[in-house]
């Protein structure tokens, strides 16, 4: 770093967010990097956006009282346990202020979400990471070997980012029953809605069982409101009070609290999103197959595909001079792999095309 004003040593430890790379292409850009559904947001949502932008000289409801209200109504969950954020990671971040300091101790798997290594980073905590079994899924026997009297919070991503696995609620009922109850455990749901293992109902009766618990869960995807900024997690009230005292009152925006109020409302386009993901993964995985190219068991909105010998960038690098772009696994901890999020069956036949000139 240059001289100058000086920033606390933490700084060095964050690591930069590795944000999907944009490249200069003359004509129709296919965005398959960032796990985004390819639709636009419901008619009604946008129409609850524009409803909301006459009222923008006036803040939004700290209290996020409507969008609490609706979520709470559609999990059952008491409103007084519903924590609205700036997407879902504010709350993570928000939480892992609220709980990690220097000496404690954050359980999570990897490769994973690409911000959790930011967790520890932030706070001063350790992380201990452990390995994805062979066929890219958690170990949760594995994690609770590494729970110790210093472990404050394990995260579980599930479906997990960018393996595309899950693993079903039977499996983290028993994963939380067996930690010691001092342990917050976080799963992050943000693709739940597309796993076949489960309904996403199942996740939230585990909450009676484990006041330890706390679900993730975001508008970014199913919802496709990524570019607002919503996300929401389930937990006790006293995680939800913790998570308020860390952030400023005003973090969610008005359009994000009225679109996603809105949303909530339209469960039918939920489920058609949802089957339209299941039909493309369908699609995605028989066309990779005949490739000869190995895939883990998808329970997302994107594929984790082996490259086997090829040359990782060389592969990102060609489809994105063909107007195509993915993640490369290297980025986020495999390397050898793409990560290549589902989108209209075009532009999954247009990744596949320029997929087969690259190889
Ligand atoms: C596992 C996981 N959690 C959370 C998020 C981000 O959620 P949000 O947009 O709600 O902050 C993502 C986005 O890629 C993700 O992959």
């Amino acid at each position: 770093m240059t001289p100058g004003i000086e920033f606390n040593r933490r700084i060095l430890d964050i690591p930069v967010y590795p944000a999907a790379a944009t490249y200069a292409f003359e004509g129709d850009l296919v965005k398959l990097a960032s796990n985004e559904t390819p639709w636009p947001p419901h008619p009604q949502v946008l129409e609850a956006i524009e409803a909301e932008l006459r009222t923008l000289n006036r803040y939004p409801d700290p209290e996020k009282s409507l969008l609490r209200r609706r979520i709470s109504e559609r999990t059952g969950v008491p409103v007084g346990r519903v924590t609205v954020g700036n997407g879902s990671c504010e709350i993570l971040l928000a939480a892992a202020d609220a709980m990690l300091e220097p000496g404690v101790e954050v359980v999570y798997a990897w490769p994973s979400f690409s911000i959790y290594p930011h967790v520890a980073a932030m706070s001063g905590a350790r992380a201990i990471t452990v390995p994805l079994n062979e066929a890219g899924e958690h170990d949760l026997e594995a994690m609770a070997r590494e729970v110790t009297v210093a472990t404050r919070l394990v995260i579980v991503c599930n479906p997990n980012n960018p393996s595309a696995t899950a693993l079903p609620p039977a499996a983290i009922d028993a994963f939380v029953a067996e930690l010691p109850r001092h342990v917050a455990v976080v799963v992050d749901e943000a693709y739940v809605e597309f796993s076949m293992l489960q309904d996403p109902d199942e996740s939230i009766e585990l909450l009676d069982r484990h006041p330890n618990l706390v679900l993730l869960r975001t508008f970014s995807k199913v919802y496709g409101l990524c570019g607002l900024r919503a996300g929401f997690a389930l937990g006790s009230g006293d995680f939800r009070m913790a998570v308020d005292r860390v952030r400023q009152p005003f973090s969610v925006n008005a359009l994000a609290q009225a679109a996603a109020a809105e949303a909530l409302n339209h469960v039918d386009e939920v489920e058609r999103r949802v089957e339209q993901t299941a039909i493309e993964r369908l699609h995605m995985e028989s066309e990779l197959e005949e490739r000869g190219l190995e895939s883990t068991d998808s329970q997302a909105n994107f594929s984790w595909i082996a490259l086997g010998d090829r040359d990782e960038d060389e592969v990102v690098e060609g489809l994105a001079a063909r107007g195509v772009i993915v993640r490369a696994g290297k980025a986020l901890g495999e390397e050898g792999r793409l990560r290549v999020t589902y989108g209209t069956r075009h532009e999954n036949d247009r990744f596949l095309a320029a997929l087969d000139e690259v190889l």
